[in-house]
């Protein structure tokens, strides 16, 4: 029975993964085990700077917003570095995201390395959802982002699906109502974890 490590969920925007994380969290706390909540971008300075980008009112380059990304996941990773030995701690969106992004406007190669000293989370949810179904979900948020419009959506979700041999992903149909998906990411991280 494991007790503790990184759990990674990515996805497209509109795929849910800040809406799974939490119900992942709420359930792994119910059950009394000890979890951790997080995301990234962070709430730390370099988070801050990537949501004024994220929202239009920086400009930078990709190259600039990918060091910013993998500059914020170093300083996350040295916070949840101890914490996840004992502890399940649930992080939405992590890694992945940035090769899959990123790696859409530059070399996919220079964002590997550019985050090769963030450690490979130990359990990885794929939240894979149609981009019809992602954008509509997009548009009842109201805000809107720079990654999120269809064509991009599509080849970056493309992206994750490649990545998901290479790094043992469970994929989870995530166009489904959220207590199927809800559930099925519970049997996921019942059967990783042993519990
Ligand atoms: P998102 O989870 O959508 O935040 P919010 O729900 O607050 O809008 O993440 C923000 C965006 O950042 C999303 O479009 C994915 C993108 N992103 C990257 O491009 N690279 C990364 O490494 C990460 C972590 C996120």
């Amino acid at each position: 029975m494991r007790s503790g490590g990184l759990i990674a969920l990515e996805g497209i925007d509109g795929s849910g993964t800040t809406t799974h994380s939490k119900i992942l969290y709420e359930r792994i706390s119910g059950m009394g085990v000890k979890a951790f909540l997080t995301h990234e971008p962070t709430d730390g300075p370099v988070g801050r700077i990537i949501r004024d980008i994220l929202s239009g009112k920086l400009k930078v380059g990709h190259d600039v917003l990918a060091l910013l990304f993998a500059a914020d996941r170093l300083l996350h990773v040295h916070e949840i570095y101890d914490v996840m030995r004992n502890c399940f701690v649930i992080t939405d969106r992590y890694l992945f995201s940035s090769i899959a992004y990123q790696g859409l406007f530059l070399p996919e190669s220079w964002v590997r390395s550019i985050n090769s000293r963030a450690p490979l989370p130990d359990l990885t949810i794929l939240l894979d959802v149609d981009v019809d179904t992602a954008m509509s979900r997009i548009k009842n948020r109201g805000k809107r982002e720079i990654f999120e419009e269809r064509e991009k959506l599509e080849r970056i979700r493309e992206r994750f699906l490649r990545l998901k041999d290479e790094f043992n992903m469970f994929v989870v149909d995530s166009g489904r109502p959220v207590e199927v998906v809800a559930d099925e990411i519970w049997d996921i991280f019942r059967r990783w974890a042993g519990i």
